[in-house]
C-alpha cells in the first residue's frame, strides 16, 4: 500500500466571519497565544508522518508563505543577542517538511480549491487538513487516526464527531453503517443540511485521507451548495466506484474559523499551558466574582 506522504492545508477563503481582522491577514495566522493557528495544522500532520505540505493559497496570504520560509534576518539577530533557543523555535518551523504553495486564482469552494493540488499531489493518497479546524490529542493526533484506517482498508477516509441535531447545517452531515467502535462505511453524505433534512448527526470536521480517484470525481461534480464545488458532492460520486469509511477523530476539538470557537480556544490552551494556566484561572475566578456581585 502507498505512504500518505503528503498532505493538502486549503487556506484560500476570504474568512468573511473574521472581518475586519482578515482583510490583509490569514485568519490561519491568528495566534492561539503565541503560536499561529496553522502551525498547530502543520504540527498535527507532521506528528501523523507527512513530510510534505501543499497549501492552497490566494491573494493576501503571502503571512503564511513567510511563517514556514527561513528567516535568516531574525535568526542572526536572536544569534548575536544569545537568545538561541529562540532560533532554534524559529528554525524548527522551517524545517518541519517540504512546503509547496499552489495559488487558487478563484475562490470556488474546497472541492475546487482541492483540484487545484492535484499536480502537486500526483496519483498517490494524501490527506486534506482544513486551516481553521484544531484538533488537540497529543498521544494519537486527530489526522494519523484517520491514516491508520486508510492503512488498513486501502480507501478514502473522513474524520467525523457528534455535533447537536440543531447544528447539522453547518457541516457535510454523513449516514453509514457501524463496523466497528467509531468507524464506519459510508452510505450518504450531503453538505450543509438542515435539522430536519438531516440523515444522521455525525459531521465532517476538516480531516479526510483521500485517495487520488477524488480528482475525477471532483472533474464531475457540479457547482453544488452556496454556488461552490463541494468536496462532499465529489465523494458521493467517489463512492459510486469505491467504499468511502468515516471514523470518529478522537481529541479536543476547536473550530477558530467563528469568533466564539476562537475565543474558546485562546481560554482553553491558557488553562493548559504551563506558563499561562495560573494567570487564567485566577483571572477567569476574579471576573466571575466581578460578575456574580453584580
Ligand atoms: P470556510 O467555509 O471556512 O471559508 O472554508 P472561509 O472563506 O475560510 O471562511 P468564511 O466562511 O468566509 O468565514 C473552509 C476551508 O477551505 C478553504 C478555507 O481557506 C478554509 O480553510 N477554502 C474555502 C479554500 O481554500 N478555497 C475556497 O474556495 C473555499
Amino acid at each position: 500500500m502507498q505512504k500518505v506522504r503528503k498532505a493538502v492545508i486549503p487556506v484560500a477563503g476570504f474568512g468573511t466571519r473574521f472581518l475586519p481582522a482578515s482583510k490583509a491577514t490569514p485568519k490561519e495566522m491568528m495566534p492561539i497565544v503565541d503560536k499561529p493557528i496553522i502551525q498547530y495544522i502543520v504540527e498535527e500532520a507532521v506528528d501523523s508522518g507527512i513530510e510534505t505540505i501543499i497549501f492552497v493559497t490566494g491573494r493576501h496570504k503571502r503571512a503564511i508563505e513567510d511563517h514556514f520560509d527561513y528567516a535568516p534576518d531574525l535568526e542572526e539577530t536572536l544569534e548575536r543577542s544569545g537568545k538561541k533557543e529562540l532560533v532554534e523555535l524559529i528554525r524548527r518551523i522551517s524545517n518541519m517538511a517540504e512546503f509547496i504553495y499552489v495559488r487558487q486564482k478563484e475562490q470556488l469552494g474546497l472541492g475546487h480549491a482541492i483540484l487545484t493540488a492535484e499536480h502537486a499531489v500526483g496519483n498517490e493518497p494524501f490527506a486534506v487538513l482544513l486551516g481553521d479546524e484544531l484538533i488537540i490529542n497529543e498521544k494519537n493526533p486527530g489526522l494519523k487516526q484517520l491514516i491508520d484506517v486508510y492503512y488498513k482498508f486501502g480507501k478514502s477516509v473522513v474524520g467525523t464527531t457528534e455535533v447537536p441535531k440543531e447544528d447539522t447545517s453547518k457541516y457535510g452531515i454523513v449516514d453509514g453503517k457501524l463496523i466497528e467502535d467509531g468507524l464506519r462505511l459510508v452510505n450518504y453524505m450531503v453538505e450543509k443540511p438542515s435539522p430536519e433534512e438531516a440523515p444522521s448527526t455525525s459531521a465532517i470536521i476538516g480531516r479526510y485521507v483521500l485517495t487520488p480517484d477524488i480528482f475525477d470525481a471532483l472533474k464531475k461534480t457540479p457547482f453544488g451548495k452556496g454556488g461552490e464545488l463541494q468536496l462532499t458532492d465529489a465523494l458521493m460520486i467517489l463512492r459510486e466506484k469505491e467504499v468511502i469509511y468515516s471514523k470518529d477523530i478522537e481529541g479536543i476539538r476547536h473550530d477558530t474559523g467563528n469568533k466564539l470557537g476562537y475565543i474558546k480556544a485562546i481560554v482553553d490552551f491558557a488553562l493548559e499551558r504551563e506558563d499561562t494556566k495560573e494567570f487564567m484561572k485566577n483571572l477567569i475566578l476574579e471576573k466571575a466574582k466581578k460578575l456574580n456581585e453584580k
